[in-house]
């Protein structure tokens, strides 16, 4: 694995057990609610069971398990150990291990890793592209896991927000595709409350709109819908605020700057036919 990636492997790994302990994934809490998809996930995927879902980039699996106990047959794949094996340990716990399998990978190898399989969606939670140096790459690895027809669903963040340094104040980093100059910093703080993590560099990358909608159309995927959102899940910067739904917004009385987006495709049911010359 290439060294940026490696670092993040060993910052991610230390993430994970305050992740689980943490008040905002609320793990105990999550296990005694048996909460379901999000109502926006089910308006954009619709009745999923029976159905076959990859959750790529999935952490310990609470997004993924999430589809699970809505009737999907679900595989995480990450590839931080230290996730792998708390998201199989959290499926036991949750009586999901049969709907629920968790692989350990790095994305650009998923299709191998997971032996050429097909599934009816591939699904992406927020915090998901800033890892990945190459985003074309990814394009190619979500149109060869998705099976005809299948279905892309992506809300991650918005990199018009990551442009914005930590304290929302002022642009600091590009906003299009740099693989070779991604964004480095170090910290022992995370995204949770909890302690401080020990290994602190990381690398992430910005991939522009444009960028992401290139690498699906270029494989061929059909794009559904766009939709940029003025809010997003997480503490991102300190002055967003809560609104009743739960969603961090920008205060009242503010431009709104878009935070979040989410994006449906769809890979083709079947290989067009080229015209042959008589029905040209
Ligand atoms: C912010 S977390 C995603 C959180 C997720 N939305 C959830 O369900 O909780 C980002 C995840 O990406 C994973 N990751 C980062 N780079 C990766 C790579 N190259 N291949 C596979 N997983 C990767 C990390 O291990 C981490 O679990």
């Amino acid at each position: 694995m290439e060294p940026r990636l490696e670092a993040n492997l060993v910052n991610w790994n230390s993430r994970v057990r305050v992740h689980v302990e943490s008040r905002f994934y609320d793990v105990e809490g999550w296990l005694l609610r048996t909460p379901g998809p999000p109502s926006r996930e089910i308006e954009a995927l619709g009745d999923l069971e029976g159905k076959t879902l990859v959750h790529l980039q999935c952490h310990f699996g609470m997004d993924t398990m999430q589809w699970a106990r809505a009737g999907a047959t679900v595989t995480g794949l990450d590839f931080s150990p230290a996730s792998i094996d708390e998201a199989i340990s959290l499926a036991e716990r949750a009586g999901l291990s049969e709907r629920a399998s968790f692989v350990c990978a790095n994305i650009y190898d998923a299709p191998q890793a997971l032996s050429g399989k097909r599934f009816d969606v591939v699904y992406v939670s927020l915090g998901a592209l800033c890892w990945l140096p190459d985003v074309t790459a990814w394009g190619g690895v979500v149109a060869d896991l998705l099976a005809p027809g299948g279905r892309l669903y992506l809300h991650d963040g918005h990199p018009f927000a990551s442009c914005l340094d930590d304290g929302g104040e002022r642009v600091i980093y590009g906003y299009f595709e740099e693989p070779d100059s991604p964004f480095s910093s170090d910290s022992t703080l995370t995204y949770t409350d909890g302690e401080r993590i020990s290994a602190t560099r990381i690398y992430e990358w910005n991939h522009s709109i444009g960028e992401i909608v290139a690498a699906l159309i270029g494989r061929d995927l059909v794009i559904d819908s766009l939709i940029e959102h003025d809010w997003t899940l997480f503490q991102q910067f300190p002055w967003l605020v809560e609104n009743t739904s739960g969603q961090l917004v920008v205060p009242e009385g503010h431009p709104r700057i878009p935070l979040s987006f989410t994006l449906l495709a769809h890979a083709p049911s079947k290989v067009e036919e080229p015209l042959r010359s008589s029905e040209a």
